[in-house]
Order: C-alpha cells, then sequence, then structure tokens
C-alpha cells in the first residue's frame, strides 16, 4: 500500500547535521569518497554510519548500511528516515543511496513511508520517498505464507 510521506515530520536539518559528523568517521582510503548516514528511528533516536572500506575491496560498506546495521543490531527495527552525506573532499555531493542500500532499507520499512534526504548541506538537500527511489520493490511481504 502506498501512503503519503510526512515530511514535515522529520528534522532534516538535524539528520543532515549527524550525517555530516559522521562522514567525519568515514574510512575510504581507496574511493577518496567518503560518506556518512544518520537514521532517524521510530522512538526519535538517530543512529549515524560512516563508509569503511577495505583493501580486499569487496568487504567494504557503505554508510547507510553501517546505520542501520548497527540499529538492527540493537533491536531497533522500525525507521523514519536516513540523510547521507557524501562526496571526495570538503564538498559535498548529492549521494544516492546504491541500490544494495535502498534494497536493505526496504527490508524494513513501508516505502511509501519512509523518507531518505540526500544533503550537500543542512540547507541544501532534496528528500525522496523510498517508494520513489525503489519502485516495485520486492520485500518481505512476498514471501510470506
Ligand atoms: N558509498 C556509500 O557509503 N553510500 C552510498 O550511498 C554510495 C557509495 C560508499 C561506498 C564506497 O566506500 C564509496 O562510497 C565509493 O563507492
Amino acid at each position: 500500500m502506498k501512503q503519503e510521506v510526512r515530511i514535515e515530520d522529520i528534522p532534516a536539518a538535524e539528520l543532515i547535521k549527524s550525517a555530516m559528523e559522521a562522514r567525519k568517521k568515514s574510512y575510504a582510503p581507496y574511493s577518496g569518497y567518503q560518506v556518512g548516514a544518520a537514521l532517524l528511528i521510530n522512538e526519535l533516536r538517530i543512529y549515524t554510519g560512516c563508509n569503511i572500506e577495505n583493501a580486499a575491496y569487496t568487504p567494504g560498506i557503505c554508510a547507510e548500511r553501517t546505520a542501520l546495521y548497527k540499529a538492527v543490531s540493537e533491536g531497533k527495527r522500525r525507521f523514519r528516515a536516513i540523510a547521507v552525506a557524501g562526496g571526495r573532499g570538503e564538498e559535498l555531493q548529492y549521494a544516492f543511496p546504491c541500490g544494495v542500500c535502498r534494497q536493505v532499507m526496504r527490508e524494513f520499512v513501508v516505502p511509501g513511508e519512509f523518507v531518505v534526504i540526500v544533503a550537500k548541506s543542512p540547507e541544501d538537500y532534496k528528500i525522496y520517498s523510498l517508494e520513489e527511489l525503489l519502485p516495485e520493490s520486492f520485500g518481505p511481504d512476498n514471501l510470506s505464507r
């Protein structure tokens, strides 16, 4: 079921600042592309994450999944929004979540109700529902018997 996102309920600037702060912890010596993410959970706490690369390349993980897995591993599975701050050096780009991260978000949320913010700064950002970024998705419901 598709539902509207209540964008006015999301503290976008605060989430973006947290993502920018988390980005400072990024370990990205191979790509040089640093990403931070801030995940707002239902109880209005923020879990942050950064990308973590690896010399063997494939074990690397995105900032968004770091934040999601931190929350899930602490028993949190109900999420409202995620902000992403990414880029090389000082200047941020609009860093859209990769397909794998979108699919991981989709596992835990109703796509029409989850907000994704891609930010260059707390004042300059784009805001989407997960439904817009991952339409017609495959999810847990497909496997329910
Ligand atoms: N990356 C993220 O952390 N999130 C994204 O949304 C896109 C890509 C990371 C993975 C890798 O460490 C680097 O950015 C370059 O792809």
